[in-house]
């Protein structure tokens, strides 16, 4: 099983899956990584871990059908048999979503459908959990579809939010769990134990 990722930052749920398939934990070779950024630590990431790393972006590509384009050319240049978000954050345009459909999970650092969709990335998902008095949070590995963090759920795992959280405390705690979901998702996706095409709307 080829992994593609895509990666606008940080990238640290993608060093997770490098490292577990790197220890033989999960069966899958990272064979392209693709950020809209081209500072990314994510790049650096692939760099140093000798995974191909390509910059697109809209600067790169300012018409946005030629960027899909790319991005597709890429993932199948490349072979990728799974696409994975990881803090990616731009929609994929139609060209790779249809091309990929069912393919293409995404990391959400909450128990969707709550906590998603537009302007819930980053800080501001942890933000809503505690002003909302969640007692609980978790994280959520979803298919991707054209809209925002709504695609049929493949994983979750419940993480607490303790009295006196911060943002930042409770996105640390999330953080951890994501670092073990994702690529113990993909092992199950690898093994067959996960079928995603039990998954497709
Ligand atoms: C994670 O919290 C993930 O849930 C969200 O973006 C963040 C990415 O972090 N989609 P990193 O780049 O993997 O460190």
């Amino acid at each position: 099983m080829n992994i593609g990722f895509l990666a606008s930052h940080g990238g640290s749920n993608m060093q997770a899956i490098i490292d577990a398939a790197k220890k033989g934990k999960l069966h899958a070779r990272p064979v392209v990584v693709i950020s809209n950024n081209a500072d990314s630590t994510a790049l650096e990431r692939a760099r140093s871990e000798g995974i191909p790393g390509f910059y697109l972006s809209g600067k790169t590509h300012p018409d946005p059908d030629s960027l899909d384009q790319a991005i597709l050319d890429t993932l199948l240049a490349c072979n990728v048999d799974i696409v994975v978000l990881a803090g990616y954050m731009k929609k994929l345009g139609p060209g790779t979503l249809s091309r990929f459909t069912g393919r293409i999970l995404n990391i959400h650092p909450a128990l969707l459908p709550k906590h998603g969709g537009k302007g819930m990335y980053g800080i501001h998902v942890h933000e809503s959990v505690i002003a909302d008095g969640e007692k609980e949070s978790g994280v959520t590995i979803h298919l991707v579809t054209e809209e925002y963090d709504r695609g049929p759920i493949i994983a979750q795992v419940r993480v607490p939010v303790e009295p006196g959280d911060t943002p930042e405390m409770l996105a640390q705690r999330v953080l951890i769990q994501e670092h073990i979901l994702y690529p113990a998702t993909l092992e199950g996706i690898a093994t067959g134990e996960i079928n995603l095409d039990n998954f497709k709307k």
